[in-house]
């Protein structure tokens, strides 16, 4: 039995990583360490094979409970635990400096005391800044780290204490910039979650902005199949981009979820927009299709359809959230917004 112990596992891309490995690697077990913050959620490791699959509960900036947590033997730290979300911090930028670079730190560390083999870094596209409206560019891994949000700095500066525990002290790491992710237990705070939410329960939906801004989506599972590769192929001190070729506008993924839920497109509201927003996203995954052999496997029409079929299928996990704390958070960021949309 291969080990490996995957932070963040009860977050949204943490969970597709495990129900992805536990199904098509029978020869892996996984310790899943994760604090359960606001976005943790056990409800999204329902049904997972508990024989390969421990979950403890810790924060990654513990340094001696990562130490208990983490197995002698294991090959392999997958880092997803983050703070994940631009809109939050930009409100406060303190728990995105903690957990995603000291945190990362912590890791790095006991990787290095542990003797693991190789620590895999899921970093995002963001660290590389934004785009400009209809150009050729892209993202390549040559691209400069020019981040533009707290949220993107954090993971940038997460980035480079991963770089420096390599040059320093020669521990073998992988780094991973994946563009947007949609699928199936997505947090509601993100757009395709949130709008999806929104349509269904005839609420106004909230586009920051023109509505031109450009994401590159791409569906969890995909994203998930190319962290496995960067793990089994990638070469040490590597970055590897990840992307779908799937730029899309904001304002064309919110009517296409309105028209898959057969909502009028009067509920959209143009909102107050986002302070700093990137304008582009848009990535080259050349080096990952060529080194990793990885290509994406589902579409965009099909990823959209399933998710949104998810949702539908699954409004016990929506509601508990929306009637929680998520009320809070949904008023304090679009209350004012909303009142003055047009
Ligand atoms: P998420 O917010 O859904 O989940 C984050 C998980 O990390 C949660 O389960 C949470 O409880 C856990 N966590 C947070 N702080 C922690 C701490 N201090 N200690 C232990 N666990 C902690 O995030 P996600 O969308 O699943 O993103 C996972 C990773 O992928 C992040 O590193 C993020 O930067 C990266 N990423 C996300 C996207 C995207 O589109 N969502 C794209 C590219 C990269
Ligand atoms: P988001 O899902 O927060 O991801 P990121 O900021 O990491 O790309 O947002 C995706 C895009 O959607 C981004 O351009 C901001 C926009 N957006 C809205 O227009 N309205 C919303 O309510 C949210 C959450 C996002």
């Amino acid at each position: 039995m291969k080990r490996i112990f995957i932070t963040g596992g009860a977050g949204f891309i943490g969970s597709a990583f495990v129900r992805l490995v536990l199904d098509e690697h029978a020869d892996v077990e996984i310790v899943d360490y994760d604090a359960l913050t606001y976005a943790g959620n056990m409800a999204n490791l329902a049904g997972v094979d508990a024989e390969r699959h421990r979950f403890v509960k810790g924060d990654i900036c513990d340094r001696e409970a990562v130490m208990n947590a983490l197995p002698e033997g294991t090959d392999a730290i997958f880092n997803f635990a983050a703070e994940s979300h631009v809109d939050r911090s930009i409100n406060s930028a303190d728990e995105f400096l903690r957990t995603n670079i000291i945190g990362t730190q912590v890791l790095l560390d006991a990787a290095r005391e542990k003797g693991v083999r190789r620590f895999v870094q899921i970093s995002t596209d963001e660290v590389m800044g934004s785009l400009p409206d209809d150009s050729d560019e892209y993202f390549t891994e040559s691209s400069p780290l020019q981040p533009n949000s707290p949220y993107a700095a954090s993971k940038a500066a997460a980035e480079f204490v991963v770089r420096a525990a390599r040059e320093t002290h020669g521990v073998d790491t992988v780094v991973t910039r994946c563009g947007n992710n949609y699928g199936p237990r997505q947090f509601p705070e993100k757009l395709i979650p949130l709008m999806i939410a929104n349509a269904m329960n005839d609420e106004p939906l909230p586009v920051y902005g023109d509505g031109r801004n450009v994401r590159d989506w791409i569906y969890v599972d995909d994203h998930c199949r190319a962290i496995w590769l960067a793990y089994e192929k990638g070469r040490s001190g590597e970055a590897y981009n990840i992307g779908a070729r799937n730029e899309q506008e904001n304002i064309n993924v919110v009517k296409a979820i309105l028209d898959a839920v057969g909502k009028p497109h009067e509920l959209i509201k143009l909102v107050t927009d986002r302070k700093g927003h990137d304008r582009r996203y848009a990535i080259d995954p050349a080096k990952a299709e060529t080194e990793l052999g990885w290509k994406p496997q589902v579409t965009w029409e099909e990823g959209l359809a399933a998710t949104i079929d998810w949702y539908r299928a699954n409004q016990d996990w929506v509601n508990h959230i929306r009637n929680g704390e998520y009320r809070n958070y949904y008023d304090a960021m679009y209350g004012a917004r909303l009142e003055k949309a047009v």
